[in-house]
């Protein structure tokens, strides 16, 4: 049976090991890398999943980022990812499980809009992310536009046009 918990109860180097069996050599490459560079992840928004005898068999990280318009303001998102569940254990629900608690917990807090880069046949399928509004945001590296995926979570229009990247200092803390 599986359970989720906060991801700040789990080591870094168990987390490291996590990330490098889901997702193999190289993934710092990756474009989602890039536009947190240099955030910690959200800890009310990243989770740890755990089998019967506390072992982690799967995680979610959630990091603060922002949109930056033409007049250089900054919007802030939320992005969602990675989320890694040990390679033996896909297709069990563990991936589910802790998507749902995210969720969950974005919409207790009403917080900002959730993006992430990811499949829409699962994440849209499932969690409600759509590529809609995302065409005008430009990012820090190369991405398949249908897998940039956002949502909004307390009703407010999703922003439209600018630069996805860190967030800087000054803004409200992430949920
Ligand atoms: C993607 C991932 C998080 C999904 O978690 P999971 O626990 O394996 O999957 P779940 O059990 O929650 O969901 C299974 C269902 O989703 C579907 N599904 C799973 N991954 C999918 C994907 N990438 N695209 C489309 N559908 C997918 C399955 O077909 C299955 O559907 P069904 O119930 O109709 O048979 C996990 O497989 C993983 O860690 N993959 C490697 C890393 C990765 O690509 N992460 C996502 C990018 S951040």
């Amino acid at each position: 049976m599986t359970h989720i918990t906060a991801l700040s109860t789990q080591s870094d180097s168990a987390v490291e090991a996590l990330l490098d069996a889901a997702f193999g050599p190289g993934r710092q490459k990756r474009t989602a890398y890039a536009i947190r560079d240099g955030m910690l992840p959200v800890a009310s928004l990243s989770f740890a999943a755990l089998d019967g005898r506390d072992n982690m068999v799967g995680l979610l990280q959630s990091w603060p980022v922002a949109l930056t318009d033409a007049a250089g303001k900054q919007h802030p998102l939320i992005m969602v990812g990675p989320v890694a569940v040990q390679p033996t254990l896909q297709q069990g629900g563990i991936g589910r499980k802790l998507m749902h608690r995210l969720m969950d917990e974005a919409r207790a807090r009403q917080c900002e809009p959730l993006i992430m880069i990811g499949d829409p046949e699962y994440y849209g399928r499932f969690f409600g992310f759509s590529a809609a509004g995302t065409a005008a945001w430009e990012v820090p590296g190369p991405v398949e536009r249908h897998r940039l995926l956002a949502q909004s979570i307390d009703g407010s229009p999703l922003p439209g046009a600018g630069k996805l990247g860190p967030r800087v200092a000054g803004l409200r803390a992430a949920c």
